[in-house]
């Protein structure tokens, strides 16, 4: 069946989110419909809206959203109807050789479902008729959504929707990038560069992983005072254009062991590539530009032994991860309350974009009302 959905859209590049009633059609094979409880915003979403992220709209906008199974499509077992779900914005064709050996973000066959589902359809429409393309598979800041059902992991339904939802994006992509890419050691010392929704989730992997020295460097002094709340050691409030690397380089005896770019700047990449060590590594996580590119000094690569590299989504496996990271929040471990500075309706997501634009959020989470 149809369902009516109020639905964040980008209708325009370089203009502000709309919220518009929506039509979500029910699920087809291997798909699955959710109503959705709450979707956060990333700085992903806004990234699309401005084309920083390439995806073209009309859009529904949302990849970081917890809801609950209402209706499910032909040879769906994996999931039933009442089940609660978090969203993953991997597609992950399950035989391709990434996907068989554990690292499903590098799946071949991705490009497959960027703005639409897998088989290349849309299950969204506007009310008139026309088709709404859905950010990466998913398209969760609506009250309704159909996806895929390899873009769902069922969770424990104990958990609150807009706590689960962060695990969708914010909390995988920057604790994972600690436990996965980059496998940080207990001991090391960490540099951040970028203390939003994904830094944020650096600094806490890093304090859980036993990271001796943390520090947090942001152009915004209310995302610092976060940052010592999620476990940073030390802090550094930049000013734009700015390069503390040398300043990294004294506070850590010689340049951090690990440096986590979080903003999605070549610059700042090559900043965080010349802060590390010997044997250092730096991980650029944020997203930058198309034409964006960055540049190290070549000769520190083999005297230096140091790495540059990436991180997709924290190189999850979203059915491993996803239970794990909620795990370590029921243990007491992970910090999910702490992320969430403000809650919004969904007619209010053009305040939760113009609040994370201004830098005012951990994280703003879009909550859905029940239906009446
Ligand atoms: N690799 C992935 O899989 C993945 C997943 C999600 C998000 N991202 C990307 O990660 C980046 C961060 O996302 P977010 O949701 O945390 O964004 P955010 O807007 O919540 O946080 C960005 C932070 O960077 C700070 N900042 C801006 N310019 C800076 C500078 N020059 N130096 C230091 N700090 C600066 C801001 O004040 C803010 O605190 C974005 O580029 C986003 O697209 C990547
Ligand atoms: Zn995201
Ligand atoms: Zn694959």
């Amino acid at each position: 069946m149809s369902r009516k959905a109020k639905a964040v859209l980008c209708r325009e590049l370089d203009k502000p989110v709309v919220v518009e009633e929506i039509l979500v059609d029910g699920p087809k094979r291997g798909e699955v419909t959710v109503r959705l409880g709450a979707c956060g915003v990333c700085h992903s979403d806004l990234s699309a809206t401005n084309g920083t992220i390439p995806m073209p709209p009309p859009l529904v906008l949302g990849h970081e959203a917890a809801g609950e199974v209402v209706e499910t499509g032909e040879g769906v077992d994996a999931l039933a109807v009442g089940d609660h779900v978090v969203s993953s914005f991997i597609y992950m064709c399950g035989k391709c050789r990434f996907c068989s050996t554990g690292r499903p973000v590098l799946c071949v066959e991705q490009g497959k479902a960027i703005t639409t589902l897998p088989d290349g359809s849309l299950r969204t429409r506007d009310a008139k008729g026309n088709a709404l393309s859905i950010f990466s598979g998913c398209g969760v800041m609506a009250e309704y959504a159909t996806l895929h059902v390899d873009n769902l992991v069922k969770i424990d339904p104990k958990i609150p929707y807009d706590r689960a939802a962060l695990v969708g994006c914010a909390v995988t992509t920057g604790v994972g990038a600690v436990f996965n890419t980059a496998k940080v050691r207990p001991g090391a010392s960490v540099a951040v560069f970028g203390c939003g929704g994904v830094g944020l989730n650096v600094i806490q992997g890093a304090r859980i992983a036993g990271a001796q020295r943390i520090v947090a460097i942001d152009t915004v002094e209310s995302k610092l005072e976060m940052a010592r709340k999620f476990g940073a050691t030390d802090v550094i409030l930049l000013t734009p254009g700015d390069d503390p690397s040398k300043a990294l380089k004294k506070m850590t005896a010689g340049g951090p062991d690990y440096a986590f770019e979080c903003v999605g700047s070549g610059e700042l990449a090559a900043i965080a590539f010349r802060s590390i060590g010997r044997g250092g590594t730096a991980v650029v996580v944020g997203v930058a530009k198309p034409g964006d590119s960055t540049s190290v000094r070549t000769m520190t690569l083999p005297f230096e032994e140091k790495t540059l590299t990436g991180s997709y989504f924290g190189s999850c496996v979203p059915r491993i991860d996803f239970p794990r990271m909620l795990g370590l929040y029921q243990g007491g471990k992970l910090m999910l309350d702490e992320l969430i500075t403000r809650r919004y309706p969904v007619d209010e997501a053009p305040q939760a974009f113009a609040d994370l634009q201004s830098g005012r959020n951990a994280r703003g989470v879009i909550v859905f009302s029940p239906p009446a």
